[in-house]
């Protein structure tokens, strides 16, 4: 028995914070951030917008794609690291915005990787009988970037995507997922302080412990390895080759970390979805709206193989193997 995406939705926020932007920010250039990275311009919440507000937007649009009611929901997982507030869950919130009165709701923080984690557990929930999961990676990445650093806020932007999960009926569905984690990389990509190691206090305010920190070059080494090993492990374990891949839905972190996993892999980057361009760095919500983006533009189609492969802070990576 297998479970399968039944709807996918997606919501970004209106406002465009463009490289033109950030020239007047910090001392960057949109030349710099194209060549390093090729953002050209990432979307930023309203001042009234907070994670939930961006999770329940894509959670009706995937309900309404599968068809399925909130009433119906038995679970509600959002994969965040931005959610509205340490307590409660974004999930509870999202949970009582949609109506989902019969679901339990919890939140997942694996960092970029946040999506396909909570992915691999409604996997696991629709196995063991749960009927309908709602999957949302959904990040205000704008609320904890500081603003200053050049070296992080050109990167990061706003923005969730869902998507229902639910049991499938012939050889179609989620064929693996595979998740991994390693502490050891724990400082490479780090938010240090508003938890118990150094809870808010003026101090940790001033010393911008509240905000991203991140070993950028020492992160690239390590994302195009985890997500090349990441590819090839679902391929292997699913007894297929890179070439039976349809469509490729990576993590967006940086265009030339996509090319140098898509060059590993011998992979036509032609076949990957890219939105990193225009919504930069969406950490767990980045495939979710690139999954979602591929299915309305009609670019993923019913029987396609497609890929999924993340990284991020943890260290976390993982990957999953779909039949659309
Ligand atoms: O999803 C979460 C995981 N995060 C990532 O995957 C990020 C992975 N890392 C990256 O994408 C890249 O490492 C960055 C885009 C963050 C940086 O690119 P890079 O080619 O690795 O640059 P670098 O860190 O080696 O810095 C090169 C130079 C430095 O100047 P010096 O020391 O050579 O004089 C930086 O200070 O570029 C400078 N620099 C900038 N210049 C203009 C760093 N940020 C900027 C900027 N504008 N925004």
């Amino acid at each position: 028995m297998r479970s399968r995406i039944l709807g996918t939705g997606a919501y970004v926020p209106d406002r465009i914070l463009t490289n033109a932007d950030l020239e007047k920010m910090v001392d960057t250039s949109d030349s710099w951030i194209i060549e390093r990275t090729g953002i050209r311009e990432r979307r930023i919440v309203g001042q009234d917008q907070a994670c939930s507000d961006l999770a329940m937007k894509a959670a009706e649009k995937a309900l309404a794609k599968a068809g399925v009611l909130a009433s119906q929901l038995d679970l509600i997982i959002v994969g965040t690291c931005t959610g509205d507030s340490p307590l409660p869950s974004t999930a509870c919130l999202v949970q009582q915005k949609i109506g989902a009165t019969r679901a339990a709701a919890f939140d997942l923080n694996a960092a970029c990787c946040g999506f396909v984690y909570s992915l691999a557990l409604a996997d696991a929930y629709v196995k063991t009988g749960l009927q309908y999961v709602l999957v949302i990676g959904a990040e205000v990445m704008s609320s904890i970037i500081d603003w200053t650093d050049r070296n992080t806020c050109v990167l990061f932007g706003d923005g969730a995507g869902a998507v229902v999960v639910g049991k499938a009926e012939g050889d179609d569905g989620i064929l693996s997922i595979h998740l991994h984690g390693d502490g050891e990389h724990s400082e490479l990509i780090q938010v240090p302080g508003g938890g118990s190691r150094f809870p808010a206090s003026e101090q940790t305010l001033n010393d911008k412990l509240q905000f991203v920190q991140m070993k950028g070059n020492e992160t690239f080494k390590v994302a195009v390895k985890t997500m090349e090993e990441a590819v090839r492990e679902v391929l292997t374990f699913n007894g297929h080759s890179i070439e039976d891949v349809d469509v490729f839905v990576p993590h967006q972190a940086n265009i030339r970390i996509l090319k140098a996993v898509a060059q590993r892999l011998k992979f036509p980057l032609e076949k990957t979805v890219i939105n990193l361009d225009r919504l930069g760095n969406t950490s767990a919500a980045s495939i979710p709206l690139a999954l979602d983006e591929a299915v309305a533009s009609g670019r993923i189609r019913c029987g396609d193989y497609v890929l999924l492969a993340a990284f991020g802070a943890g260290l976390t990576w993982a990957s999953s193997l779909i039949r659309w």
